[in-house]
């Protein structure tokens, strides 16, 4: 089934940034999604990569107004349902495989996966899918790299993740072939954990701020 174009791209376009999140205790959720909501940015990605993200999305979907929780780093068919009954909007995976694109045709939630290389994208593509995490972003060549895939593969939009920041943030938002960028910088391990909810709420605002051009 080819990839929800339009569905994927109103949570892409929610704001020029997607926070990247670790959740260490469910606790943090509520929280730190208001802090993210209240500053400007709506969508956000909730990783597997502890054991208690499904708690933490369930949590930010029942009780956070304006959120759109996702779930990311989800690598496989089970991870896809699990996210999918905790209430994930969305799902994103760092790659692809033909077993995780099965699951997303089971689900009317949507899949943003990754891709690195031009073939990575063909296939993609074949698949249907043309709205597409770039990842790792700055460690497989940066903007300049991914620009160079804007003109032969110009049909795919990315959202760029890893090692990006607000330094470098315009850098990607400035290219034909991105939507909005991912990354950990607004809300880090250490921030969720030492409750800066202050502090995550400012670096929301200022990467809500980014502007796409
Ligand atoms: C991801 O999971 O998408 C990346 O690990 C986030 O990368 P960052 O921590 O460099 O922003």
């Amino acid at each position: 089934m080819p990839q929800n174009i339009e569905q994927i791209e109103n949570i892409m376009c929610a704001a020029p940034v997607i926070p990247v999140l670790i959740v260490d205790n469910p606790k943090h959720a509520v929280p730190m999604a208001e802090a993210l909501v209240r500053g400007g940015l709506p969508a956000i990605e909730i990783t597997l990569r502890t054991g208690h993200a499904l708690e933490a999305i369930d949590a930010v979907n029942e009780h956070v107004e304006g959120a759109i929780v996702g779930a990311g780093t989800v690598l496989n068919a089970e991870q896809y349902d699990a996210a999918v009954s905790a209430g994930a909007r969305f799902i994103v995976s760092p790659g692809a495989t033909e077993a995780l694109l099965d699951a997303a045709d089971e689900h009317s939630v949507p899949l943003l996966p990754g891709a690195a290389t031009a073939s990575e994208v063909m296939r993609l593509m074949e698949r249907g899918y043309s709205r597409l995490k770039f990842f790792p972003a700055e460690q497989a060549g940066g903007a300049a790299y991914l620009k160079s895939l804007s003109s032969p593969l110009s049909a795919a939009k990315f959202c760029p993740t890893g090692g990006v920041g607000l330094a470098n943030a315009s850098d990607y938002l400035s290219l034909p072939n991105v939507l909005c960028v991912g990354g950990s910088w607004i809300a880090d391990p250490q921030a969720i954990a030492g409750e800066d909810w202050p502090g995550i709420e400012a670096r929301a605002k200022a990467a809500a701020g980014l502007v796409k051009t």
